[in-house]
Formats: structure tokens, sequence, C-alpha cells
């Protein structure tokens, strides 16, 4: 059996697909895949089944994925533990396990470049320009930065980040809410491109504060940013007002996470998450505690 884990971004979603730095984190929940050679290809996931040539678009992408492997029709079974669409890399997760998945049926050697870029090839079915940020995530436990250029790199975590992860709404498409900011972009170039200059501030000051356990400040931060996902137009009532009940509280921070438009929130909690996740039940959305652990001695 193959595993990949899912994901929350902590600050630098959409701007990342216009280049900047994001900084994203791999959680424990994520998708386990097996694989075996069979006569046709296959894929299910929990209910759903596609199979290569059915013209959906499950199927277009397990074509993409096996032909980026080089390997014959596979069956490939995937056990979800996140919920899909809800800005929290379920396809990325579900596209890396299979890939690891079809590289040990075929008894390769592990190869994680390969699985990446397998993934890869996954997720543009689904996501048309995916900047990549989701299935590096997938790949990592810890704390990354990535971008388009440089791609992931480790980041230290100075102390131990507590969050609380809520699902505000409906599931949203990925590749809807990026083509909503590009069109944005085409009607107002400079509304978005200030928002992409304002975010990779934030980012860069984020990183520091992460490095040095400064969680007020990171707190602030992610406030700050989903202000500004607010006038791409990418946050929902809903998600304003999970935010609203996880700041009341006592969270440090709140903002969607992910392609927003629904989905999921992330809150950074000042101790345990118990507390902001109560309340956030309290108010209607259900959520889970996600921990990034400390990697960084500080001085
Ligand atoms: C989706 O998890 C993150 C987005 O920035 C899209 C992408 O980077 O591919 C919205």
């Amino acid at each position: 059996m193959a595993r990949a884990n899912g994901k929350i971004i902590l600050l630098g979603e959409h701007a990342v697909v216009y280049g900047v730095s994001a900084i994203a984190a791999g959680i424990e929940q994520g998708a386990n895949a097996r694989a075996h050679s069979a006569s046709e290809a296959r894929i299910r996931i929990g209910e759903r089944e596609a199979r290569a040539g059915d013209g959906s678009e499950l199927g277009h992408a397990l074509i993409a994925l096996l032909e980026a492997l080089e390997a014959g029709p596979h069956e490939i079974a995937i056990e979800l533990e996140l919920p899909a669409g809800a800005g929290l890399g379920a396809s990325a997760a579900i596209g890396l396990a299979a890939a690891r998945a079809v590289l040990e049926a075929r008894g390769a050697a592990a190869d994680d470049a390969r699985a990446l870029s397998a993934a890869g090839a996954w997720e543009r079915v689904f996501h048309g320009n995916p900047s990549g940020i989701d299935t590096a995530a997938a790949a990592h436990a810890g704390c990354l930065l990535f971008s388009r250029k440089d791609g992931a790199s480790e980041l230290p975590v100075g102390r131990d980040l507590e969050l609380a992860v809520a699902l505000a709404g409906p599931p949203a498409s990925t590749r809807l809410m990026v083509e909503g900011v590009a069109r944005l972009r085409e009607r107002r170039a400079e509304v978005v491109d200030k928002a992409v200059e304002g975010i990779a501030t934030l980012v860069a000051q984020a990183k520091a504060c992460i490095e040095t356990g400064d969680h007020a400040g990171l707190g602030r931060l992610m406030d700050l940013n989903q202000m500004i996902l607010s006038g791409l137009f990418v946050s929902t009532e809903a998600i304003e007002r999970a935010c609203g009940v996880a700041r009341d509280a006592g969270a440090l921070g709140a903002k969607l996470t992910g392609a927003g438009g629904g989905g999921a929130v992330i809150a950074l909690c000042s101790g345990s998450a118990e507390p902001v996740l109560a309340a956030l039940a309290a108010a209607g959305f259900q959520g889970f505690a996600a921990r990034v652990r400390a990697n960084r001695r500080l001085p």
C-alpha cells in the first residue's frame, strides 16, 4: 500500500499561481492507494469509479497518470481520509498515492521524482494551471516554502503550530476559482497584481514568524492574507463567518486555505485547538485539529 498526505496552505494561495512563494504544510490525513496490473485501467475512490476511456475527467486523469509513469493498465483503489474539494489537497494526495502504488506494484525502485511528476500530470487534468504546490505538499510532512520557479524547500518551524481546520462550505472547484482570478486579472490587472504583491510581502514576513515561533505575528499575517483573498472574490460568507467564530474563540488568526469559494478554513491556535474547534462546531462548522511540528531549535 502507498500513501500521500493532504495539505494546508498557511499563506500565499492564488498568488503562488502568479509566481510568488507560498507556505504550505502536509497534514496527517491523506490518501492510501493499492494498485495491481490488470487488463483494463480503472480507479475506485470510495464509491466513485472510473475507467480509462470512459470520457470522465477521472478517466482522463487516470490515463495521464499511467502515461507519465509509462505503465500499462492498472486497477487502483483509493481510500481517502480527507473531504474532496475542500482545499485540503485531496486530489493531489490521491494522484501521488496512486502513482506511488503503481510504481510499487511494478516493483520499481521508489522514485518520488517520477511519482511527483505523474501526480502533476494527474492534477493538470483537474486544475488546468496548477502551481504544483498541492503535489509538493502531498509528499511533505513538515512546512514548506514553494514557488513555481524554485519548487519546494523545507521551512524550519520554531514552535509547534496548532491549527483548527474547519469546513466552511460546500466543495468548490479549484479550476473555477483559479480561472475566476485569471478573469479578474484580464479586466483589472492592477487589482490582482497589487494583491499578489501584498501577499508576497505577507509570505516573506510569515516565513520569519514561523522560524522564530512568533505566532501572534503569524496570526495577524494570516488575517491580512484573508482580507486580500476576499478582495480577489475567493472568500464566501460562510468562510468569513467561520474565521470570525475562530477569532472570537481565541484563535490568533484565521483564513481560508486552498482555492476558496467554499471548503476549509484554518485557524492558528495559541494552545490546544480544542476550544476553537468546539466554538466552530457550536456554530455548525465541523473540523479537526492539525499540528505542524517544530523542527528547529530556538536560540
Ligand atoms: C490550491 O490548493 C492552491 C491554488 O493556489 C492553486 C494552485 O496553486 O495550483 C489556489
